[in-house]
């Protein structure tokens, strides 16, 4: 088990030993260690059992602290910056020589972001380096929004988890490309909308077949150990026995199954409410001794767009 506290000076004190940490972000939990250190940054990986090819965020304490770390920051960029930071919004930039190689898969670009939660920016800000940290969960599961969830899955692994509460986003970060043109590309979608990013430059997207080919990006990724599929829930319900099918619901659970294998988003039908509740959710339904976990689609605008993006994935799996 991990010793899992408050106390930043312990995990600064790690991270300074070259160890991995887990901290807490407004997204999800990252496994953290010294983003300048390579043997940190192998250690991350082997932690999570996740292939070299898969390049890492590197979180700073200020846009400021970020300037250091980047050749160039287009203006498009820097308006992203001031305005959304710190929060959920990850920018590729091109990096500087500082940045190894290992961080970014051999890539001259590099991904970067300032994380809202306040213990962390604590700690960024004590810490002589920026810090890697990629979600705190083995390659391919469902992130942690819950410091119990790392517990789980890492904490044989890990020396220190910083707790920092439950998640208060509850997904991963958007993650933008600046074109040439100083247009915005979405690679992932995440904690700020398409649309909130559309009334600072123009969109443009990356086609479907393609999108599966960015980094990280592979379809099948959040996955539960259960079967997981995209309703209608009808349609399930009329396969199985209702003891064994589960279900991730919007706003109102259906009559004919058991409530205990039931969680619903959000009752108000608030989406940020719902982004915030549907990895815990994921894991709680996990749990739960089913054959199937059935989900909702939901309404495909806002932070919809990431849930639908998340729970299909998901299923890709099955
Ligand atoms: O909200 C978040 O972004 C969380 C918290 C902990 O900050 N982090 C996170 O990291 O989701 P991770 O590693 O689970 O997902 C980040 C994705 C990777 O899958 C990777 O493909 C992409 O970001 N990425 C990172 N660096 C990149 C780069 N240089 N070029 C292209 N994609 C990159
Ligand atoms: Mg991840």
């Amino acid at each position: 088990m991990a010793e899992m506290g408050k106390n930043i000076q312990t995990a600064a004190d790690w991270l300074m030993a070259d160890e991995v940490v887990a901290i807490p972000t407004e997204t999800v939990y990252g496994l953290a260690g010294n983003a300048l250190s390579e043997n940190a940054i192998r250690k991350i990986f082997a932690v999570k059992n996740r292939p070299l090819s898969d390049p890492l965020i590197v979180h700073f304490p200020s846009l400021e602290a970020v300037k250091h770390y980047v050749a160039q920051i287009p203006d498009v960029a820097g308006s992203l910056m001031e305005h959304f930071w710190p929060g959920p919004l990850t920018i590729l930039l091109p990096k500087s020589d500082i940045i190894p190689n290992l961080v970014t898969n051999g890539s001259p670009l590099v991904a970067v972001r300032v994380p809202n939660h306040t213990l962390t920016l604590a700690l960024l800000k004590e810490l002589p380096f920026p810090l890697v940290a990629p979600s705190a969960n083995p390659f391919g599961r469902i992130s942690p929004t819950d410091p119990k969830h790392v517990q789980e899955f890492l904490g044989d692994k890990i020396p220190f988890i910083l707790d920092g509460g439950p998640c208060t986003v509850g997904l991963e970060s958007t993650i933008v490309k600046i074109t040439d043109g100083g247009k915005i590309q979405i690679l992932r979608q995440g904690g700020i909308s398409e649309e909130t990013l559309a009334a600072f430059a123009e969109l443009i997207e990356i086609e479907g077949a393609k999108q599966d080919v960015v980094p990280g990006s592979m379809l099948s990724h959040y996955a539960p150990t259960k079967r997981l599929v995209i309703g209608p829930i009808e349609k399930y319900i009329q396969e199985w026995e209702p003891e064994k099918v589960g279900y991730l619901g919007w706003n109102k659970e259906v009559p004919s199954l058991p409530k205990k294998n039931q969680v619903i988003l959000s009752r108000t039908e608030n989406l940020a409410e719902a982004a915030r509740n549907l990895f815990s959710a994921m894991h709680q339904l996990d749990k739960l001794d089913i054959k199937i976990i059935v989900a909702d689609t939901f309404p495909n605008h806002g932070l919809g767009k990431a849930i639908n993006d998340r729970l299909r994935r998901a299923a890709a799996k099955s």
